[in-house]
């Protein structure tokens, strides 16, 4: 054991099932009134499982940058390979060094520059339809949006092969779901309706894929990511099948995540005109065409970095420790099941002030520089850390630029969304605002 001097996090007195019951039922409201109550971190066991959770920045830094080495994904992530395989985000090991390196230069700050036109094009190609007064489905126009995006930058495609991918993403992701929310799953080979729309959709997506490699490999998109990890098939790195996981793994995880970010953002500015206003003086000049320009629209920037605190779309992160080991004085046994609850860290009272509210220019650089690392971590950190993330802040930052330049966002009845977490944070249904053109100045 690591440290000697260790002690069993608290744990709540009830059986282990009652807790985790408890928690199924609701996933982020519970969890904090068991921090409040126990502390920032707990522990508790399911069927013999040990079972640890937290919202403590030292816990977050331990598990996921000092000491990752003693941590693998959970079973529950390790699950998600039924649809991801072996792609990047359930991969381990040599495997998951190895395409990190591979696909990682893709996603650095100096490739990024090459995608913000198609960034912009695809915003204004979706403000285009819009006409003063109208109501719209935020959550579901910026999925086709970041869809397009992601089929377009990543896979060098134009959107008309794979039409309903939306839908199919949909239908995947609700199995994850489980029986009534529990998350609980049959195993796939029962012919239940959910295994069977859950295969039906896995099966789309990689003929969907295929039809795709095929037209890359023909020609015509070498410019995109796909484009490069095929030239890296040609030297032996990657079979057919690597190149559908790593396929699926980043148009999952790449647009679903930036597209509720971004309708969250907007749902909240719509009930904040005087921070749209403040956007819209920054973009006096215009919509900035680089990385920097729009990292220097300070307002803009404070309200994505507020909106990914109050909504995470990944609000918790899980992993199994593979040895035993102590985690900030807490003993954790080999199996221990992890979870860091990214959704209770950002809205933990001792750091933000009024932590339930949308205050956006509480993200000054000196208060930045008072948070402790671990704390807001809607990209993870450490080794693991998502390899998009500043994919997805420029493609954040550009479409919002785009649609806050040319419209007014107005709700219709205050944002409170009823929240579903499944593998993200998802709402549980449409999110409508209005929009109205602005005068161009
Ligand atoms: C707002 C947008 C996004 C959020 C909030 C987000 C969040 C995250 C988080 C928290 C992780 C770490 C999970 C863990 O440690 O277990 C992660 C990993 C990952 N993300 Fe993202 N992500 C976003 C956008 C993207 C985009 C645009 C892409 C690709 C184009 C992407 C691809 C990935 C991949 C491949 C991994 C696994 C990386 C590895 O383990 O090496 N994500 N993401």
């Amino acid at each position: 054991v690591n440290g000697s001097t260790t002690v069993p996090a608290p744990r709540p007195t009830e059986p282990g099932l009652f807790t985790v019951l408890r928690i199924a039922r609701d996933q982020l409201g519970e969890p904090i009134r068991h921090f409040e109550r126990f502390g920032d971190t707990f522990q508790t066991e399911l069927f013999g499982i040990p079972l640890m959770a937290s919202r403590d920045p030292k816990v977050f830094e331990e598990i996921l940058i000092r000491q990752h080495k003693s941590f693998i994904k959970d079973l529950t992530t390790r699950g998600t390979s039924l649809l991801l395989g072996q792609g990047l985000i359930t991969s381990e090991g040599e495997l998951w060094r190895k395409r990190r390196r591979l696909i990682g230069p893709y996603f650095h700050a100096r490739e990024i520059g090459a995608y913000l036109p198609a960034f912009r094009e695809e915003a204004e190609r979706e403000l285009a339809a819009w006409s003063s007064g109208q109501t719209i489905d935020v959550h579901r126009a910026m999925a086709e949006l970041t869809m397009r995006i992601a089929l377009r930058t990543l896979f060098g495609d134009d959107g008309t092969e794979v039409e309903d991918f939306e839908a199919t993403m949909n239908d995947a992701m609700l199995y994850y779901l489980g029986i009534a929310g529990t998350t609980l799953k049959l195993p796939l080979a029962l012919p239940t309706p959910m295994n069977r729309r859950f295969l039906r959709a896995r099966e789309h997506l990689t003929a969907a894929f295929r039809r795709i490699l095929a037209r890359v490999r023909a020609g015509g998109a070498e410019k995109s990511v796909l484009g490069a990890l095929l030239g890296a098939q040609e030297s032996g790195a990657l079979s057919d099948q690597d190149l559908i996981d790593e396929g699926i793994t980043m148009l999952l995880a790449g647009h679903e995540t930036s597209a509720l970010t971004l309708a969250y953002t907007l749902a909240l500015l719509a009930d904040a005109p005087g921070e749209q206003r403040a956007i819209q003086r920054e973009l006096a000049e215009g919509v900035p065409d680089t990385l920097e320009g729009l990292r220097r629209c300070s307002r803009l920037n404070q309200v994505v970095k507020e909106s990914m605190r109050l909504y995470p779309a990944v609000w918790a992160v899980g992993r199994e420790a593979i040895e035993d080991t102590a985690v900030a004085g807490f003993g954790v046994a080999r199996g221990t099941q992890v979870f860091l609850y990214q959704w209770a860290a950002h809205r933990h009272p001792r750091w933000f002030s009024e932590p339930d509210k949308f205050i956006p220019g509480r993200w000054t650089p000196e208060f930045e520089s008072r948070l402790p690392r671990g704390l807001y971590v809607p990209f993870g950190d450490g080794p693991r850390i998502c390899v998009g993330n500043l994919f997805a802040i420029a493609q954040i930052l550009s479409a919002l630029a785009t649609l806050l330049k040319r419209y007014e966002f107005e709700s219709i009845a205050p944002f409170a969304p009823r929240l579903v977490p499944v593998v993200t944070l998802r709402p549980s249904g449409p999110i409508t605002l209005r929009v109205r053109p602005r005068k161009l100045d």
